[in-house]
């Protein structure tokens, strides 16, 4: 597929997904999250990717949902077309790690974007919200859920229910985001941590990337059942059995993905 609102970029192993509608601050309309949802499908399948960066502008990483495309939309359109839930659905099936590494304004849809990748690292200019209330509804992919998950009800009630805006400092004091940087820095850092993802075992990754969101599914002792049920089963991997031994023989291991 080519693509129009989206710049997808592979290097050394990491996909870098750029959201490009400079017009719209990224809004994401219904060609920008298919066309998200073709590259991180494709990103998946390409066996040079281990890794992948989901970015915005230094302006705004994307605030929100079109607005201009839903305001004439009925409850029957948005319900028998199920808004959102099949290119949500399908970035939610992507195994590799995405970092999302967000400057400027995440809002809305913005800022569930972010929130359905791994880890989000965040310049300190950036801007989270869930300002759908100002525009008479709510937040309807994560912003209710996921965000509640990550930054406790108390917060998650102020910024759904205010529509204020939290900068970074407040995000990484909440438990929303995992790292600020200058914003110069940004793309240097996200890649960074991408690389260092990538030189894993992508056994290894997966298996982590599915064990830390199944905690957001099941109890604490089926949790730590699945956890431990797919540890042990990394020992039938030929990358445990390397990674140990270069441990053990004081050298750096060479992961081959069995
Ligand atoms: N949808 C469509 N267009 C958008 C947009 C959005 N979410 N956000 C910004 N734009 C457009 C503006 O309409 C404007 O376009 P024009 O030049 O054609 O008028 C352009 O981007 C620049 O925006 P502003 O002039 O408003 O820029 P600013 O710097 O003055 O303000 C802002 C920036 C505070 C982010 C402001 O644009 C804003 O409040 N945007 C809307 C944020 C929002 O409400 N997001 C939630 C959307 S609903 C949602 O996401 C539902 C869900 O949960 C899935």
């Amino acid at each position: 597929m080519a693509y129009e609102t989206i710049i997808v970029e592979v290097e050394d192993h990491v996909a870098l997904v750029k959201l490009n509608r400079p017009d719209a601050l990224n809004a994401l309309n219904a060609q920008l999250l298919t066309e998200l949802a073709d590259a991180l499908t494709a990103a998946q399948a390409n066996e040079k990717v281990r890794c992948i960066v989901l970015t915005g502008s230094e302006k705004a990483f994307a605030a929100g949902a079109d607005i201009k495309m839903m305001s004439e939309k009925s409850f029957v359109d948005v319900f028998m077309e199920d808004l959102f839930t099949p290119e949500t659905d399908q970035i939610l099936r992507v195994r590799k790690p995405i970092i999302a590494a967000v400057s400027g304004y995440a809002l809305g849809g913005g800022c569930e974007l972010a929130m359905m990748c791994d880890f989000i690292i965040a310049s300190d200019t950036a801007k989270f919200g869930q300002p759908e209330i100002n525009l008479g509804v709510m937040a309807g992919i994560g912003g209710t859920q996921r965000l509640t998950r990550a930054i406790g009800k108390a917060k998650a009630m102020d910024m759904n229910l205010t529509g204020r805006f939290m900068g970074a400092e407040e995000a990484e004091r909440a438990g929303l985001i995992s790292r600020i940087v200058p914003v110069k820095k940004l793309m240097e850092e996200a890649l960074g941590a991408a690389a260092k993802i990538a030189e894993k075992s992508m056994i290894t990754t997966a298996a982590i990337k599915e064990s830390v969101n199944r905690s957001f599914e099941v109890t604490l002792a089926e949790g730590l059942l699945f956890e431990r049920r797919v540890f042990h089963s990394l020992f039938a991997t030929e990358d445990q059995k390397e990674g140990m031994s270069a441990f053990v023989d004081k050298r750096t291991p060479q992961f081959r993905d069995r």
